[in-house]
């Protein structure tokens, strides 16, 4: 039971493959992940919820590709340090996870799922009808989510603004097993949130959204990513007036240059700096930190035997730290009576 007790921080986070991972996803989850794993203290178990992300991408081709880039996305930012920290997986290699969903999703009041955000969005969408078009993976999405956390013991949970809602309900649906099963089994973790990014909007100010085709692809060319940058909404302030720190291009900035940098900047976004200049210098921050991750992005996308090597070690020490959470979770429950 040694990994139950240990004082090591446990680090949880997913990004789903649902699409080609953005900058939203970056600023919002990734970056911060990342961050956490320069820590020595911190182990951090990363991963790709497969299984997730089948209650939207329901074609094979589909799977395959947006599997791989987020895999990719994750080990080009990782340098070789990194890897002493972090684990990275896929969900669908651990089966512990929906061994754990299948006890939690006992202890989940269904009113409680009608109140998560996904599935209210999509209520309003289809106004009424809206069981005709919600799937049982999407309505029971946050059960899945509690248990990818609940079952690797994690203590801190690096998420993006709109997953708060799911990290609360991983929360109350272990006290729920904590309090029902009369235990301290499972550790209430907690949500590692970006405060430097609420909502990060996209190409045309909306929210930056694979549905809105408004995103910054995270590894997108150079050139891609200059003209992106160029064709990112403004006002018409012109170089004298003060600007808009919500606005994306200031957001960027603030999460890609140094703290000189962005003193310098700030003098200027006042008053004093065209949304030209403004966005070369944007630009120009994030080429330089994304520059080498995007050659190790190269390197990957060509090596799947490398991935498929590191996939298969992450899986066996996921399973590793999650065994004695499942194991106690069942003699909890009173389904494990024999020792075999
Ligand atoms: N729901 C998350 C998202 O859409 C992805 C996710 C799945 C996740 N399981 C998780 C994040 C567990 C953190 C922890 O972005």
């Amino acid at each position: 039971m040694k990994n139950l007790q240990t004082k090591q921080q446990i680090i949880v986070t997913g990004l789903k493959p649902t699409g080609y991972p953005h900058m939203g996803n970056y600023l919002g989850m990734l970056k911060p992940a990342l961050e956490l794993g320069k820590d020595k203290q911190n182990k951090c178990f990363y991963f790709i919820p497969d299984y997730h992300a089948l209650n939207t991408v329901q074609n094979k081709d589909k799977m395959h590709l947006f599997l791989k880039e987020v895999i990719v996305t994750f080990l080009a930012l990782m340098d070789e340090q990194d890897h002493q920290n972090i684990i990275l997986y896929q969900q669908s290699k651990v089966p512990t996870i929906s061994q754990a969903m299948l006890i939690i999703q006992n202890l989940c009041p269904k009113g409680m799922m009608n109140r998560a955000h996904a599935y209210k969005s999509m209520k309003d969408k289809y106004n009424g009808s809206v069981d005709e078009h919600v799937n049982m993976g999407l309505y029971n999405y946050p059960i899945l989510m509690a248990a990818d956390i609940l079952v690797m013991g994690a203590d801190l949970v690096p998420v993006g603004a709109d997953q708060k809602q799911h990290v609360e309900y991983a929360r109350d649906l272990i006290d729920k097993f904590n309090k029902t099963y009369s235990t301290q089994i499972l550790k209430r973790p907690k949500a590692h949130i970006n405060h430097k990014v609420a909502t990060v909007s996209g190409l045309d100010g909306r929210k930056m959204s694979k549905s809105y085709n408004n995103i910054i692809p995270l590894f997108a060319s150079e050139n891609e990513l200059r003209k992106l940058i160029m064709k990112i909404k403004t006002d018409s302030k012109t170089a004298e007036e003060p600007k808009d720190k919500d606005h994306l291009l200031y957001i960027m900035y603030e999460n890609f240059a140094t703290s000189s940098e962005i003193a310098e900047m700030n003098s200027y976004f006042g008053a004093g700096i065209g949304y030209g200049e403004i966005k070369n210098r944007v630009f120009e921050v994030i080429r330089r930190e994304l520059e080498e991750p995007r050659l190790r992005y190269l390197e990957y996308l060509n090596n799947d035997k490398k991935i498929a090597e590191i996939l298969k070690s992450g899986a066996e020490i996921a399973m590793d730290q999650s065994e004695p959470y499942i194991q106690e979770m069942k003699r909890a429950v009173g389904i494990r009576l024999f020792d075999c």
